[in-house]
């Protein structure tokens, strides 16, 4: 019989989200993860401690940690968190060219050792990093995409569960645009046990879920003071891993490139996709209002001016 090999995970940048993603993709038993991280010790530390929790969880996955990418040779799945945070005197614009130069660097690596992986950016500031990725790879588009949605989603779906006093399973809901403070929820479009929230909640309700999902990264990072969300982010791009390593053709939103849908072109922005073994296998086209149209337009600019200043 032939041997077939498990899955294998590159996970660069070791930190907060990276850690976690490799944790629940474990925890699935997805595949074997490589953590990548330019810190020594860091990935190799926490590689080992996971794998050291194996045999209490029940999980038989290889996790390796390390500092250079001869490891992730021959990767399925790679994801990008890899990053700086803001500090102090930096302007978006200098944060920007930085995250910029690192994922490049990533991208460059990573494209050299798995020429024919699917790559899923998770790096700041996430529409304009995915973008960059793809220009750097040279891949073809369904191979590359970017994280935000399934999160923003996520939170949404959470603000809805905890308003209506109903479980998170019987809640569907999803957000499209830009990972940032102009994306779209997408009200009409979600669902409690099958019941549009819009016949269960007042106009007013849901607007502050709304507001409060917009701002739902923030929220985490007032309360955390020293850094950004992670559970939930690592959550969401493990659940994209999974689409793809077990062809699941998942129905979410992903940062996915436009070519025309939804009357945009040239740009890596969140919209539905049906995600599957062949990475983003259809860019899903809904119907939207003349409003929700224009705040989904409203956000793609908002993607596309930083993406201009980086001149890709
Ligand atoms: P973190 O600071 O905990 O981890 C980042 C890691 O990247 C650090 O361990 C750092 O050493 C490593 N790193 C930096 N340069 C590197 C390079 N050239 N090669 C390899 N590793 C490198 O940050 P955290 O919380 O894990 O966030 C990571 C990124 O993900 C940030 O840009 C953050 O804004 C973003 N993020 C995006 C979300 C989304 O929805 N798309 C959600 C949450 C975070
Ligand atoms: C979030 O939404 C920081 O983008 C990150 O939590």
């Amino acid at each position: 019989m032939a041997q077939r090999r498990r899955p294998k995970i590159t996970i660069v940048g070791a930190g907060n989200v990276g850690a976690t993603a490799a944790h629940w993709a474990a925890a699935k038993e997805l595949g074997d993860i490589v953590l990548v991280d330019v810190v020594e010790g860091l990935p190799q530390g926490k590689a080992l401690d996971l794998l050291e929790a194996g045999p209490v969880e029940g999980f038989d996955v290889r996790i390796t940690g390390t500092n250079s990418y001869e490891e992730t040779a021959g990767s399925d799945v790679i994801v990008v968190t890899a990053g700086i945070a803001r500090k102090p005197g930096m302007s978006r614009d200098d944060l920007l060219k930085t995250n910029y130069n690192i994922v490049r660097s990533v991208v460059e690596q990573c494209a050299r050792y798995s020429p024919e992986a699917y790559l899923i950016v998770v790096s700041n500031p996430v529409d304009v990093m995915t973008y960059a990725a793809w220009k750097v790879s040279g891949w073809p588009t369904h191979r590359v995409m970017g994280m935000a949605g399934v999160l923003d989603s996520t939170r949404f779906r959470t603000f809805l569960a905890m308003e209506l006093g109903v479980s998170v399973e019987d809640i569907s809901a999803f957000v499209m645009g830009g990972h940032g403070d102009e994306m779209v929820p997408l009200v009409r479009y979600s669902y409690a046990g099958g019941i549009p929230v819009e016949k269960l909640l007042p106009k007013e309700t849901l607007d502050r879920i709304v507001e409060r999902t917009r701002k739902g990264g923030g929220e985490i990072v007032s309360l955390l003071k020293t850094g950004s969300a992670f559970y939930a982010p690592g959550a969401s791009v493990v659940q994209m891993v999974e689409a793809i390593v077990k062809d699941k053709k998942r129905l979410i939103p992903v940062i996915a490139y436009l070519n025309g849908e939804y009357g945009e072109r040239d740009i890596y922005v969140g919209v539905p996709v049906i995600l599957g073994a062949g990475g983003v296998e259809r860019v899903v086209e809904i119907d939207l209002t003349e409003e929700e149209r224009a705040a989904f337009k409203r956000s793609v600019e908002a993607v596309r001016k930083p993406l201009q200043t980086l001149e890709l």
